[in-house]
């Protein structure tokens, strides 16, 4: 007999979009949390949930990693209180724990762990739940999409082959006939360097054409590109990373992806 999969719903949020590639380092934690900041400066109340529960980026993105959230009683139900930091609601199992502290779990305890954080944060209403997903096509991605409503994915690739054959993977994944759930734009990130004494030059260290072949492939009609930026990454490592949207042609970027989600 086929078990039916539980699914469930979240019922203050309008929209979960999940940002993907079946590539590591490509940039995914980055574009979720300048995405989720870019909406929060719109106006728009936004949560942010690290999924990467082997690898969390979020708390280091948002100076967060000594933090421990606090749990309160609502209606008799216990939920976990986000942690409040530039507009944003953010929720990370990288708070649960020591940041050097290696997470051994199989595949229940992870899907275990993600629904309780999904549907166990506190999160109130929110206009749009950012979700950071891990590398690759696993146990995380399958809960997302299987158990919740998911409005739509962001594809983040880097340029060169080596990366594509990898975010194939995980395009197809999101056109399977059973999953089926909207590809709103692929983020061809570090698309080039413009050194900041030649404003006029673009060095394309990873080669190009790489995000454009992708939405050609998928029929994908938004592709955003974002080039390579030193003071991304300081902030970034600093916990600043508001801070990197100051540049006008991050945030233009940014602006771009927003129009591509639903309202
Ligand atoms: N456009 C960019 N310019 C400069 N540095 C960037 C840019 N995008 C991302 N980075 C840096 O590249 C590194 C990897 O980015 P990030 O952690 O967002 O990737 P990821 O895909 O989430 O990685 P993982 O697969 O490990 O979760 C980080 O140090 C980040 O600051
Ligand atoms: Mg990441």
């Amino acid at each position: 007999m086929i078990k039916e999969v539980e699914t469930f719903e979240l019922n203050q949020v309008k929209h979960i979009i999940l940002v993907a590639s079946g590539k590591g380092g490509v940039g995914k934690s980055t574009v979720a949390a300048h995405l989720a900041l870019s909406l929060a400066q719109k106006g728009f109340r936004i949560g942010l949930l690290d999924a990467d529960i082997h690898g969390p980026s979020v708390p280091t993105l948002f100076g967060l990693e000594s933090e421990r959230p606090l749990s309160e009683e609502i209606n008799g139900e216990t939920r976990i209180v986000p942690f409040e930091k530039c507009g944003l609601r953010i929720m990370s199992l990288g708070f649960f724990f020591k940041p050097e502290q290696a997470v051994l779990w199989r595949g229940p305890m992870v899907t275990k762990a993600l629904k309780q954080m999904m549907t166990e944060t506190n999160w109130g209403d929110l206009d749009y739940l950012i979700v950071d997903t891990p590398p690759g096509t696993g146990d995380v991605h399958i809960t997302l999409v299987q158990q919740f409503h998911v409005d739509g994915v962001v594809i983040v690739t880097t340029p060169q082959k080596m990366a594509l054959a990898d975010v194939q993977k995980a395009m197809s994944m999101f056109r399977e006939p059973h999953i089926n759930i909207p590809i709103l734009a692929v983020v061809e990130n570090m698309s080039w360097f413009t050194p900041e004494k030649h404003q006029d030059e673009r060095y394309y260290l990873f080669g190009q054409g790489g995000g454009a072949e992708l939405c050609k492939h998928f029929g994908v009609s938004n592709l955003i590109q974002i080039p390579t930026n030193e003071q991304l990454c300081r902030d970034s490592d600093e916990g600043n990373t508001e801070k990197a949207l100051e540049n006008a042609s991050l945030r233009r970027s940014f602006e771009e992806l927003i129009k591509t989600l639903p309202k």
